[in-house]
């Protein structure tokens, strides 16, 4: 091994010490960051000096850039959206709901990189919640209910002209660069128990927010069925809480996780970049 890896004592979540990522890794060194991302689903860099460069050259690691349908990308770069919210800011905080960065799309991208430049003092810790283990231990009566099921994921109540970020009066002030579109109406389909593209593990993947409703189930049933796997998917003992220092880089995997940003910051600056890693498909 050519780094350190401490375990967190949460269900996901290791610190990965000993690389110096503003250097080229090699074959060995990404392949075995690989095997640990895919086992521990969280990955934590502190004091990681980076730019955007390194940022970008670290994320090709692990695949192709993925898509960002509905936040622009920073001056000068296709594929680095800033997480941004200022001191002043009165916008709700970015993310703070559970999801899996954007299950909507027809292959959801295989995880995200977040490197944080500045970091309140206090608040805006993010959260992860391991959907291997809520999946492994959930009674099986709610197992039977969502068996074969396939959810329908959109993006709509977020991004679409009538959803949250179409609110004008309460986005007048956002910092981040969101892109309000018609778009985001549109649904993709993926079971509700899926197995990890890599691992083949079993997993529950997304939950209610970006799945808007079950096939073949009406709108009430199904929204009283996600809710019930909504709590317990999103119980306290699945959970790592991430406390961010600046220059540290988070990779996470959003076929086996969910997360979601706090608040708690109001009065101080807070700015990470962030990249979104493909997921890898037969050519
Ligand atoms: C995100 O979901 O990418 C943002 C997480 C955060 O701001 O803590």
């Amino acid at each position: 091994m050519t780094f350190n890896v401490t375990q967190s004592s949460a269900p996901c979540g290791a610190i990965i010490e000993g690389l110096d990522l503003t250097k080229q890794l090699d074959n060995s060194q990404v392949a075995a960051l690989r095997q640990e991302w895919l086992r521990s689903h969280v990955l934590i860099f502190p004091d990681q000096e980076l730019s955007d460069d390194d940022l970008e050259r670290y994320s090709l690691y692990f695949g192709h850039f993925g898509y960002d349908p509905f936040i622009a990308p920073i001056d000068g770069r296709d594929h680095v959206i800033a997480v941004e919210r200022k001191a002043e800011e009165q916008a709700p905080v970015f993310a703070e709901v559970w999801h899996s960065d954007w299950s909507f799309q027809e292959v959801p991208p295989a995880g995200t990189c977040l490197y944080s430049i500045k970091i309140p003092p206090l608040g805006g810790d993010t959260e992860y919640i391991n959907q291997h283990k809520a999946l492994a231990e959930m009674p099986a009566e709610l197992r039977a209910k969502i068996e074969g099921k396939t959810a329908i994921h959109s993006a709509r109540a977020g991004y679409s002209p009538d959803g949250y970020f179409g609110n004008e009066e309460q986005e007048a002030d956002r910092s981040m660069r969101i892109i309000v579109s018609e778009k985001a109406n549109d649904t993709w389909r993926h079971p509700i128990i899926r197995r990890h593209p890599e691992t083949g593990v079993e997993g529950l993947f997304g939950c209610f927010g970006y799945i808007i409703g079950i096939e073949g189930m009406g709108d009430a049933e199904s929204r009283d069925l996600l809710m019930e796997v909504y709590s317990w998917q999103t119980r306290d003992e699945f959970v790592y809480r991430h406390h961010w220092q600046e220059n540290m880089l988070v990779m996470w995997d959003n076929r086996s996780v969910l997360h979601k940003a706090n608040g708690g910051y109001d009065g101080y600056d807070r700015l990470l970049h962030r990249t979104t890693i493909a997921e890898q498909t037969a050519a």
